[in-house]
C-alpha cells in the first residue's frame, strides 16, 4: 500500500476519465460562474490559476505604486508575487499557532505601515483566522479584506460564516492537491458592490499543448503511483518531468497574465464542489484520527480544537528530524515529503527571489523547519490512516531510544 501527500491522490478513476473526455461547451463556464455568484454573493471571474485572481483584485483596486499589502507570513510565492506583479509591497505578517496572523499582529504592521491598503487572509491548511476582529480592524482603517481560499474551501469561521463570504473579494485556487481540485483553475469573487461594475474581459487563452497536459495529469499520476514501489512509477515520474510533460503547480505568474478558464475545467470543478461536504466530512474525521492517535509529544502544541470547522487541507504535526522521518516512512511506501511550507514564503527556492529579510517573521520560520504535513485526501483511508499513525509512533519511539 503507498501512501502520498500529492501526486493527483484527490483524482478518482471517474474524475481521470472525465479530464480526458469532457467537451469544452462554453455552457460550462457559465454554470460554474452563477454557482460561485450564489455561493458566494458577489461577481465571478474564472481564470486559469488562483494567482490571476489575486493580481486581478489588487491591479482593479487602483491603489498608488507600492501601496502595502498584509499577507500571512507563512505562505506560497504565488501569492507574494501577485501582489509584487500589481505594484504593490507584500508586507508579511508571522504567525500564531493557528498559521495564521493575530488581530494584534496585524494592528500593530497598520501601525508600523501607514500606506497599507490590503489585507489578505488565506486560513492556512484551513484553520480558520480570527476573522471577526480582522474584519473590523479592516472596516476601522478604511483597508480591502481579500479572503484567498486557496486551502479553505468549506471552512468555517467561530460565527459558522463560511470561508468567503466575508471580505470585500474572494478568491480561489482549484489547483492541483487543493480542497477543490480541478487541475487548474481559479476564481475571482468580486463581493464589494463598488467594484462590480468593472469590466473584465479576458484576452489570453490557456495554449493547446497545456490544456492537453492538464487532461492527461491525472492519467499520468494514476499510472506513476500505482506504479511507484515497483520503481517503475518513479523512473516514469522522473521522465515526465524531465522532458516538461507533466503539469507543475508553480508555473505561470507573469505579470498581467490572466487567463480564461477552459471550459472542461469548469465542468470538472462544479462536479467537485458537488461533493465538498463529503469530502470535508472526510478530511475531518481523518484529522481526528491523527489528533486522537498520534503520540501525543508530536502534536502537543498544536490547536487541534480548530480541527471541526476546518478544512484540513492537511494534518499538521512537527518535529525537529523531519528528514529522518521522510525517509523511514518511505521504506512503508508512505511519501510525505513535500511539505507546505518549509519557509516563511515557499517553495524555499524562491525565498531569494523576494524582499523576506531574516527575522521578519521568527515564529513562520521556526515552523517551517519543523513541519510536517499528513494526507486527509479522500484516498486515504481510515486503514490507511492508522496505518501511517502507527508507523509515526515507532518512529519516535525509535527516536526516545537513540
Ligand atoms: C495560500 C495560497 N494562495 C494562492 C495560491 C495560488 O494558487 P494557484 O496555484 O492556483 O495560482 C497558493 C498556491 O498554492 C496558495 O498556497
Amino acid at each position: 500500500m503507498t501512501s502520498f501527500n500529492s501526486l493527483g491522490s484527490n483524482y478518482t478513476v471517474d474524475f481521470i476519465i472525465k479530464a480526458l473526455f469532457t467537451l469544452n461547451r462554453s455552457q460550462y463556464q457559465e454554470e460554474l460562474a452563477l454557482y460561485l455568484e450564489k455561493k458566494y454573493q458577489g461577481k465571478a471571474t474564472l481564470v486559469y490559476k488562483g494567482r490571476e485572481a489575486l493580481e486581478m483584485a489588487l491591479t482593479m483596486l487602483d491603489f498608488p505604486a507600492r501601496s502595502k499589502v498584509i499577507i500571512n507570513g507563512f505562505t506560497c510565492y504565488a501569492v507574494y508575487r501577485a501582489v509584487e506583479n500589481a505594484g504593490l509591497d507584500a508586507i508579511c505578517a508571522d504567525i500564531d499557532k493557528t498559521f495564521n496572523f493575530s488581530a494584534s499582529t496585524l494592528e500593530n504592521l497598520i501601525k508600523k505601515h501607514p500606506t497599507t491598503q490590503v489585507v489578505i487572509v488565506q486560513n492556512t491548511f484551513g484553520f480558520p483566522c480570527d476573522i471577526e476582529k480582522i474584519a473590523s480592524i479592516c472596516k476601522q482603517h478604511k483597508l480591502i479584506l481579500i479572503e484567498d481560499l486557496a486551502h479553505c474551501i468549506g471552512t468555517r469561521y467561530s460565527d459558522n460564516q463560511e470561508s468567503g463570504t466575508v471580505g470585500d473579494f474572494t478568491t480561489l485556487s482549484f489547483s492541483q492537491d487543493k480542497m477543490i481540485d480541478g487541475v487548474s483553475g481559479g476564481a475571482l469573487v468580486i463581493r464589494n458592490k463598488k467594484y462590480n461594475q468593472k469590466n473584465i474581459t479576458l484576452q489570453q487563452n490557456v495554449s493547446y499543448v497545456q490544456q492537453i497536459k492538464d487532461r492527461l495529469y491525472p492519467l499520468l499520476t494514476f499510472i506513476i503511483r500505482k506504479t511507484y514501489q515497483t520503481g517503475i512509477g518513479k523512473t516514469f515520474h522522473m521522465f515526465l518531468k524531465q522532458f516538461g510533460l507533466l503539469s507543475t503547480p508553480m508555473a505561470g505568474g507573469e505579470k498581467g497574465q490572466f487567463r480564461k478558464l477552459p471550459n472542461w475545467h469548469c465542468k470538472l470543478i462544479k462536479g467537485e464542489f458537488e461533493k465538498l461536504y463529503t469530502n470535508l466530512s472526510h478530511r475531518r474525521e481523518t484529522a481526528m484520527i491523527y489528533a486522537g492517535s498520534l503520540n501525543k509529544n508530536l502534536i502537543k502544541d498544536l490547536s487541534y480544537n480548530l480541527l471541526p470547522n476546518s478544512s484540513n487541507l492537511r494534518f499538521i504535526t512537527q518535529t525537529k528530524d523531519r528528514q529522518s522521518l521522510f525517509k523511514y516512512l518511505k521504506k512503508s511506501g508512505i511519501y510525505i515529503a513535500d511539505t507546505w511550507y518549509d519557509a516563511p514564503i515557499a517553495p524555499i527556492k524562491y525565498l531569494k527571489e523576494t524582499r523576506y529579510k531574516k527575522g521578519d517573521c521568527s515564529n513562520a520560520e521556526v515552523i517551517s523547519e519543523t513541519i510536517i504535513n499528513l494526507p486527509t485526501h479522500r484516498a486515504i483511508s481510515q486503514n490507511a490512516t492508522h496505518r501511517i499513525v502507527s508507523k509515526i509512533n515507532a518512529w519516535q519511539q525509535l527516536q526516545q531510544k537513540t
